[in-house]
């Protein structure tokens, strides 16, 4: 793919990982952020990353802190959002970019959950807007879903699967803007059968975790569910269905357990205890065992 002009508005947790993907890909990377000393960072944590993983540092040349949007925006070929997870600052950020930015770049925001379709509504050119939902971190996780709105031309979709593409990422194109798009449904589907399993009393949280990582979660990264139900046969995948989905979770909103978990600043590592207690010293080895991990499987 030809080197494009990348704009990254955001320098926080996601933004400087994407910045640095796209920089180690050879894109020329132009960075912003509103806050100066997230801002001022973005490069030494682009380049701690990058020796930590042993890749080229010498690609942390090609990001360009801008503090100014517009500066950071207007050659751009190519600009993506990952500001703060908040409505009317995204909606206004758009604005703002579209006013700066070239008449023909493509426009995408990375956010987790919020419809794509409600970020992008107030622009002037939607059919160049799109979503990105990249996961954290970017450098170790391979998927980015391309989401497209009713509006989106197939041609900046095409370009976008590309880009991510060759920059070594594993695009899956989203055909329509829904919620949580594919990956988010899916994992929030399995979070709250696991709260359920708690708040029912059937086991406790250690053991639901426990029971999948010593189960299917061993396979998973191989063998998705319907590779899985074909495997199986989908005969049998009927029969259990049949037993099992009645008695599954399925109401529409969250679970209350979790909201009283919340309710009672009972907010996970962040407190020291959500589902169970968290020390700082469990806290800090369950990040670490997850980063090996990553790192470890990252090119399988
Ligand atoms: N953290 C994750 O695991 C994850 C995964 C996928 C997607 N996302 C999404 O990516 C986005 C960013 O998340 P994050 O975790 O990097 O957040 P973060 O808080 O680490 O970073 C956000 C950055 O945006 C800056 N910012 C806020 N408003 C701005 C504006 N108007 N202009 C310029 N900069 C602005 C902040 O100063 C901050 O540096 C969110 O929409 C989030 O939902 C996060």
């Amino acid at each position: 793919m030809a080197k494009a002009r990348i704009a990254v508005v955001g320098a926080g947790l996601m933004g400087h990982g994407i910045a640095q993907v796209f920089a180690l890909a050879g894109h020329e990377v132009t960075i912003t952020d509103a806050v100066a000393q997230n801002l001022d960072t973005a490069k030494s944590r682009i380049a701690a990353n990058l020796r930590d993983l042993g890749d080229d540092e010498s690609a942390v040349a090609r990001v360009s802190p801008r503090a100014d949007l517009a500066v950071a925006v207007r050659e751009a070929d190519y600009v993506v959002e990952a500001v703060s997870e908040n409505l009317p600052q995204k909606q206004k950020l758009f604005a703002d970019i579209e006013s700066h930015a070239r008449p023909d770049a493509i426009l995408a925001s990375n956010t987790s959950v919020i419809p794509i379709t409600s970020i992008m509504r107030g622009l002037q050119k939607r059919e160049r807007a799109l979503g990105t939902h990249w996961w954290n971190p970017p450098f170790l996780v391979p998927l980015v879903e391309v989401i497209e709105t009713q509006w989106t031309a197939p041609q900046a979709v095409e370009w976008t699967m590309e880009l991510h593409r060759a920059a070594g990422k594993k695009p899956a194109h989203v055909k329509k803007d829904v919620p949580g798009f594919i990956g988010n449904r899916l994992q929030h589907a399995l979070w709250r059968e696991a709260i359920s399993l708690v708040e029912n009393g059937i086991c406790d949280a250690e053991t639901v975790d426990a029971v999948i990582k010593a189960s299917f979660g061993r396979r998973i990264a191989v063998l998705g569910p319907l590779e899985n139900a074909d495997l199986v046969g989908t005969d049998l995948t009927l029969a259990i269905h049949e037993t099992v989905l009645p008695a599954i979770d399925s109401r529409p909103a969250p679970s209350p357990y979790l909201q009283k978990l919340v309710a009672d600043g009972k907010l996970g590592f962040k407190s020291g205890e959500g589902f169970r207690k968290w020390s700082a010293e469990e806290q800090a080895a369950l990040r670490a065992k997850v980063f090996a991990h990553l790192k470890a499987t990252r090119d399988a």
